[in-house]
């Protein structure tokens, strides 16, 4: 049973959804505002290092819409509360959007565009090179999102090519993980949660197997 009923679509496009936009844009303009009225400097309410929390902080922010846009099949499983898939594509789009934001805060402010530099770190630091990896990966999700690319593609190979979306989630905790020296809780915990998502997929998937083809109703 769905409770597709239980919101109004106009409620959803003009309460819910830029309610929604609005709270996604607050880890943004609270690092913003932060950054410019401390004036960056290392006595500062980002810490010692305010580059490297920027930088930090937009990754983090990247990697939890990734898994908010991951999460939200599942729970729509578990609720059955349908509403909710209209908002996968706005929660996916801040992933690329925050890692957009990640990325240029490294080109911008640790690496005051030096692209040799930059290149060198794709090229040696293996963190690196999977963070570019899923920046493409997410980049080809976000140009595809459009109702039109989905018309364009036929909506078997555009489902075929979203399901890179796992690879992203996988690549996201793989550059965390990483990127941090030793084994630390953080990036397992963020880990532990897309296996979960992932898992709960693999098993949606297994079960519809096994039932076989369901006679047209
Ligand atoms: C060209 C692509 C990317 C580059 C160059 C890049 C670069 C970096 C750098 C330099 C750091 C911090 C290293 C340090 O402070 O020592 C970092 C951390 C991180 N990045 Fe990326 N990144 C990229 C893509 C991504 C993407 C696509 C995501 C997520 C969807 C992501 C999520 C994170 C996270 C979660 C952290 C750790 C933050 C923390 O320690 O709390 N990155 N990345």
């Amino acid at each position: 049973m769905t409770r597709e009923t239980a919101i109004p679509p106009q409620t959803i496009k003009y309460v819910a959804k830029p309610l929604v936009f609005a709270s996604a844009l607050i880890p943004l303009a609270w690092v913003a505002w932060t950054a410019i009225s401390s004036g960056l400097g290392p006595a500062g309410p980002l810490g010692a290092n305010p580059i490297e929390y920027i930088n930090r902080f937009l990754g983090d922010w990247a990697i939890r819409f990734l898994l908010l846009a991951l999460a939200v099949t599942p729970v729509r499983g578990i609720t059955g509360w349908t509403p909710l898939m209209r908002f996968r594509r706005m929660i996916g789009l801040f992933a690329f959007f925050y890692a957009c934001m990640h990325v240029s805060s490294y080109i911008v402010l640790d690496q005051f565009f030096d692209w040799t530099e930059i290149w060198k770190d794709i090229v040696k630091r293996n963190y690196i090179t999977v963070g570019m990896v899923n920046f493409v990966l997410l980049a080809s999700l976000a140009a595809t999102s459009t109702k039109g690319m989905i018309k364009r593609l036929g909506a078997k190979r555009w489902t075929k090519l979203h399901k890179l979306i796992y690879v992203a989630g996988i690549a996201a905790c793989l550059h965390f993980y990483m990127m941090r020296k030793g084994v630390q809780l953080e990036p397992i915990i963020y880990a532990g949660i897309c296996a979960v998502l992932l898992g709960y997929r693999m098993a949606a998937a297994w079960r519809k197997k096994a039932r076989g083809p369901q006679p047209a109703q």
